[in-house]
């Protein structure tokens, strides 16, 4: 007798009849399980898996995917090492001090990549993502304006936080909740990026930090570091305020040190404070790993982390959740490894031959105009060009290139260029000259067709603002 559930038992004639049923026709496949209520009894472990395997094969076809930044390839041996870590917390960082002592020497890593004068003194953290990363770096700024203000006696009730339009959602996030006015710096035709001019008109004494980002989102162009710094410190010779820079890599702290390593935009800049980047970008790892570094110890102040002692030993974290895998670690570890750093270079110059290809081949197009062609990091977008056509816009296109499994969205750009509508493609490890070529030829034949109809579309109302 076999036990399937706590009020059935069932003969092992029963059993190996349910077993002898077709695939497709076990219990639960011939019919739909409740999509919204937990099921009362148990499926077959082969019943569940069909399901959800089946399920997930709707989404999108992970490596056409051109929205987004986030790894959807790796070799065989990380997936083995990916199976074989997935067991374990990196919280638990007195049972698996390997994994621990591998983190540190991953954000040690990336500091001496980024130019900390003493990568060895500095202090950093894996992170779920850029988003924690940010919040992390965010914190640390607002908390030492607080102690800055509170030891001169000024109130530290009203933070502000300085950055451009085009920040992403997890900068607004922060500032929602973490209680800090956003300051949004308006980008525009003469300043597509946060470039310094007219800053002072946003910091003052409640500043408490100017968020510089290495690969705008939507558009992957970089903002320019040294000229912000510059910035700051015309303001800081005048009104005496001294403002530090965070530096959102989320994509380019994984691309600039290897394809423009000449370019000052980590601490060799001085008033950078802290970078994020995510592992899960250009990190080449897959989804699930954010790192952020501190330049020193005094840049994080220590009364944000905290000590534990119920995992055996005096564990500091710093962090906002407490359990979170270790297995993507072990990965960026891997990565560092197989590829050093000049396998690193070797693969994000191969990602923006095949950006500044592509982005070649679409600025060629009578119907689009280039908005930037990817050779910062191998990002670039692209808007219809004026007088084009009436009749199809590019979230038309993007739905045509959806029918052919291509992933590319359309979305407006922020503000004030909020009237622009752009697209964008994202080349990562993965997407081979091979399969750009095949994009290219869907992308003439989409247009093509839209090009040919003798009416407008549809039109297309109340799309959602675009976050990636
Ligand atoms: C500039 C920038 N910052 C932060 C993020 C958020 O990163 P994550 O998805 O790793 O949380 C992104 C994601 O695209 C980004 O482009």
């Amino acid at each position: 007798m076999v036990t399937t559930s706590r009020h059935v038992r069932r003969s092992d004639d029963e059993r190996q009849a349910v077993e002898l049923n077709p695939v497709f026709l076990r219990p639960g496949e011939a019919t739909s399980l409740p999509k919204h209520r937990m099921p009362r009894g148990e499926s077959l472990p082969e019943t569940a898996y069909q399901i959800v395997h089946d399920e997930a094969m709707l989404d999108g076809n992970a490596r056409l995917n051109l929205a987004t930044f986030v790894g959807t390839w790796m070799d065989d041996q990380a997936g083995r090492l990916y199976l074989e870590a997935a067991d374990k917390n990196i919280v638990d960082k007195d049972e698996y001090p390997q994994t621990a002592a591998i983190e540190t020497r991953c954000w040690t890593m990336l500091a001496d990549l980024w130019h900390a004068p003493e990568p060895d003194r500095t202090i950093g953290t894996s992170t779920v993502g850029s988003s924690e990363a940010a919040m992390l770096a965010g914190l640390a700024l607002k908390r030492r304006w607080q102690h800055a203000r509170r030891a001169a006696g000024r109130s530290a009730d009203r933070p502000n936080l300085v950055m451009s339009s085009a920040v992403q959602v997890c900068w607004e996030k922060f500032c929602n909740y973490w209680d800090v006015e956003p300051r949004y710096v308006p980008i525009s035709a003469e300043h597509p990026v946060l470039d310094g001019s007219d800053l002072a008109a946003y910091v003052d004494e409640n500043t408490i930090g100017v968020v510089a980002i290495m690969g705008v989102t939507y558009t992957g162009r970089y903002e320019p570091v040294e000229a912000i710094a510059a910035a700051l410190d015309r303001i800081q010779e005048t009104t005496g305020l001294d403002v530090p820079v965070h530096v959102d890599g989320a994509s380019g702290a994984m691309v600039a040190p290897f394809l423009q390593p000449e370019l000052a935009w980590d601490f060799r800049v001085a008033r950078v404070v802290s970078i994020n980047t995510s592992g899960h970008k250009y990190g080449l790892v897959y989804p699930g790993v954010g790192w952020v570094v501190w330049r020193d110890a005094a840049a994080l102040p220590d009364d944000l982390v905290f000590h534990v002692s119920y995992l055996g030993g005096d564990m500091p974290t710093l962090g906002l959740n407490f359990s979170r895998p270790g297995a993507q670690v072990l990965l960026q570890y891997y990565m560092f490894l197989r590829l050093g750093w000049e396998g690193f270079r070797r693969v994000q110059a191969a990602a923006r031959d095949v950006a500044t290809f592509v982005s070649g081949q679409v600025g060629r197009m009578p119907a689009f105009e280039l908005w930037n062609d990817g050779s910062d990091i191998p990002v670039f977008a692209w808007r219809l060009r004026e007088g084009h056509t009436e009749n199809w816009t590019l979230y038309h296109l993007s739905d045509r290139l959806r029918m052919r499994g291509w992933l590319v969205p359309a979305y407006p750009m922020p503000a004030d260029l909020q009237d622009v509508t752009v697209q964008r493609v994202v080349v990562r490890s993965g997407f081979s000259h091979d399969l750009a070529d095949a994009f290219l030829a869907d992308l003439r034949a989409e247009v093509a067709y839209l090009d040919s109809l003798t009416g407008p579309m549809p039109r297309d109302e109340g799309r959602p603002a675009f976050h990636h």
